[in-house]
């Protein structure tokens, strides 16, 4: 079986190349963006042909939410047109495409103790576990929207596909909230962080074993099971409490602020409430969810025992 894996050196990307040696019934084809741009059909018609995947993991996207504002074009480019050329390859070549979307296709808030997923509208949410993957999108910047897009176009374009939103990604490769909060630590004494959007952080190693998981328990009699499915750890949290998390595992004393978004301003507008709902991938694929913060503690593990901290 070839699982061909895009944005291979992404930080999924790279998690996913750390856990592949396990799965010795998986010729895994990594390619980074030189090697596959996804913004260019005509590249990816050419990788096609030359390894025939049986399954192509999309991890390539344009991730930078608040430049995203700024140069909306290339956002569109990556996550839209990217997401489109792909659907369009895996069409020709017959493909599974796994395609990762993201918890900004929504901009659900915390109201007295009450989750709402729409701000004009003001529905509550159905689930008291979370974003469920049939509650309607509402992106409110160019990322989310551009993610949104992506979606929509797998969705008319190739129904072979699983589409996994996922939320607040972090690993021990590239850069992300874990490294910066370290960083900081490093060099200063006090850190404010905000302490009013609640979401699930989600190890990228987690997340490339379920991915690895719907491939492996894939069969034909399966084809009805396409469509939206999310991911994340288990549990939730604030920003702030996921830094301070991430000081108590590694002893790091700091005066930790707690303070609320409009005190941290940001170009895009961030979602007040991204817990997502994994009943769907749990039941259908039996996949059982670490907690967040034991995904955690074994990621700053991975950390040390690489001296990155
Ligand atoms: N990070 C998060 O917190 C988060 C949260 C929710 C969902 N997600 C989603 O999870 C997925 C993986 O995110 P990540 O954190 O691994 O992102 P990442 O670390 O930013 O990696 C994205 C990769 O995509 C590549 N890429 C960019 N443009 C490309 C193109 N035209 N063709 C091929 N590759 C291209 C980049 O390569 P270059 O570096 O060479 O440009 C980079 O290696 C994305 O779909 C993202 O939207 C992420």
């Amino acid at each position: 079986m070839v699982v061909l894996v895009t944005g291979a050196n992404g930080q999924l990307g790279q998690a996913i190349q750390f856990v592949a040696g396990k799965y010795s019934t998986i010729d895994f084809v990594f390619c980074n963006s030189s090697e596959l741009d996804i913004t260019n059909l005509v590249q990816c018609k050419a990788v096609f042909d030359q390894y025939k995947p049986n399954f192509c993991v999309n991890t390539a996207a344009y991730t930078a939410v608040d430049k995203a504002e700024s140069e909306p074009e290339k956002a569109f480019a990556i996550n839209t047109n990217g997401a489109e050329n792909l659907a369009l390859t895996c069409k020709e070549f017959d493909t599974i495409l796994l395609h990762i979307s993201t918890d900004f296709v929504f901009d659900a808030y915390f109201l007295n103790g009450k989750a709402f997923y729409d701000r004009e509208l003001r529905l509550p949410l159905k689930s008291g576990l979370g974003l469920r993957e049939t509650d309607v999108p509402f992106p409110t910047g160019i990322y989310g929207l551009t993610k949104l897009q992506g979606e929509q176009v797998i969705q008319g374009t190739w129904e072979k596909h699983f589409i996994i939103r996922t939320s607040w990604v972090y690993s021990q490769f590239g850069n992300n909230f874990i490294k910066t909060m370290l960083r900081l630590a490093s060099e200063k004494d006090s850190l404010s962080v905000v302490n009013d959007q609640i979401g699930t952080p989600t190890n990228a190693v987690d997340l490339s074993e379920a991915l690895i998981k719907i491939i492996l328990s894939f069969n034909v009699g399966h084809s009805k099971l396409f469509g939206i499915y999310n991911f994340s750890n288990e549990g939730k949290c604030t920003w702030y409490d996921f830094a301070k998390e991430i000081f108590r595992i590694n002893n790091i004393q700091i005066n930790l602020k707690p303070i609320e978004t409009k005190e941290y301003p940001t170009p895009a507008k961030r979602p007040k409430y991204s817990v997502l709902d994994k009943t769907k991938i749990k039941t259908i694929f039996g996949i059982k969810i670490n907690d967040w913060r034991d995904s955690l503690s074994v990621c700053l593990q991975q950390l040390k025992k690489y001296n990155e901290i």
